[in-house]
């Protein structure tokens, strides 16, 4: 798969991971020798990547991100078009440790202590595309993910657990990673047209 069809049918892949079957290292680090292709601001390649394969590593971090998980949904009021997407968030939830490699994404140093807008595009700008482009490789050889940032609430606890530096280096995202299993590589759910959302030469939103 390829170009606009890859780029259209990677979506959060949850139920459609096969929590069976174990997922090669190399598979995976020629994924992120892809990842590592992306933008990043002067071309600094913040990106460092933590691959968790070990059961009790994985059950603990699960735990973390089940009490994040849990914590974002009971402080929000969902509007019906959301149910099926936590609906699947919660299925991911409850089988994380079940996934056989949970890829944490990290940046070298802290998000910036005095937020402009344009330090804050730096920081995750520099960092999200490659997330993005890891996703994009593994969905190319049947692999699949969503990216994911509810273990975020824990991340000095998840730094400990792991041993990274938490002064010197930012979690970003955590990539559930499995095979996917059989079935249909429709586009992701609907999206609003580009056109009723662009404006030409002036703002008319
Ligand atoms: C910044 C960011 C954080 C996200 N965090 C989570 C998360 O913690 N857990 C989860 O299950 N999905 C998470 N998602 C996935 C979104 O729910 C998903 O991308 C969105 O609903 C679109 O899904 P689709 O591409 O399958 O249509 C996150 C996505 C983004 C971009």
């Amino acid at each position: 798969m390829k170009g606009a069809e890859l780029l259209t049918t990677t979506r959060a892949f949850r139920r459609r991971l096969d929590l069976t079957r174990s997922v090669d290292r190399q598979d995976i680090l020629a994924c992120l020798d892809i990842a590592v292709h992306a933008p990043s601001g002067t071309n600094r390649q913040p990106w460092r990547f933590l691959v968790v394969q070990d059961p009790a590593l994985r059950q603990q971090i699960a735990e973390y991100y089940r009490k994040g998980f849990g914590a974002y949904l009971s402080a929000r009021a969902p509007r019906p078009d959301q149910l099926a997407d936590l609906a699947s968030g919660q299925y991911l939830a409850e089988h994380l440790h079940e996934v056989p490699a949970l890829v944490l994404i990290c940046s070298l140093g802290r998000p910036p202590a005095d937020p402009t807008p344009l330090r804050l595009a730096s920081f995750y700008g520099s960092i999200y595309p490659a997330v993005w482009n890891f996703m994009l490789a593994l969905h190319e050889r049947g692999l699949g993910s969503t990216m994911t940032t509810a273990h975020l609430a824990y991340e000095r606890e998840i730094a400990d657990l792991l041993g990274i530096p938490f002064d010197e280096v930012t979690q970003v995202a955590l990539l559930p990673v499995a095979h996917l299993r059989p079935g249909s590589d429709a586009p992701a759910r609907r999206r609003t047209p580009a056109a009723e959302l662009t404006s030409w030469d002036r703002w008319d939103r």
